[in-house]
């Protein structure tokens, strides 16, 4: 088969790129121990239900205004379902999975990461309107993957 030279010149720059972006990707991975952004903290997705804080997941307050929540995600729920959170809080949302990748969304708030197996993703937002927020998962994660959301009650 005859391959045009020209043709095969772009062949080659388009081979020769691939190879360098996985070397880049290669050592960024294995050199500089890079991890999935805003994943912190790594947690072991089998024993989720037995890890503190995530054994009991819910809303804490750790300070006048300031006040941190725990959640698991698996299919096809968060936990907890619902949060009541006062009106100009900031909250810290750590989120783990037991199961599958999810994602962690609550619309207009700038909220909104992955939620990776094995990790804790974390995310800040202050409440400073007041209403019921949904919260949903934004990857896809199986059959009921559209069922999957929460409540988050501001007031
Ligand atoms: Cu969980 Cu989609």
């Amino acid at each position: 088969m005859h391959i045009h030279r020209q043709e095969r010149i772009w062949m080659t720059i388009g081979l020769a790129m691939l190879v360098v972006f996985a070397a880049f990707i290669t050592t960024a991975a294995v050199v500089d121990g890079f991890v999935p952004p805003s994943h912190v903290q790594s947690i072991d997705p089998t024993k989720v239900s037995e890890t503190p804080p995530f054994d009991k997941p819910g809303l804490r307050k750790v300070a006048n205004g300031e006040y941190e929540a725990y959640y698991v995600a698996r299919i096809f729920s968060f936990t907890p379902a619902e949060i009541d959170v006062p009106l100009g809080s900031r909250v810290t949302f750590y989120v783990t999975s037991a199961d599958v990748e999810h994602g962690f969304s609550i619309p207009e708030t700038g909220v909104n990461t992955m939620v990776t197996p094995g990790w804790v993703s974390q995310v800040s937002h202050t409440f400073t309107k007041p209403g019921t927020y949904l919260l949903v998962c934004n990857e896809y994660c199986g059959a009921g993957h559209q069922l999957m959301s929460a409540k988050v009650e501001v007031r």
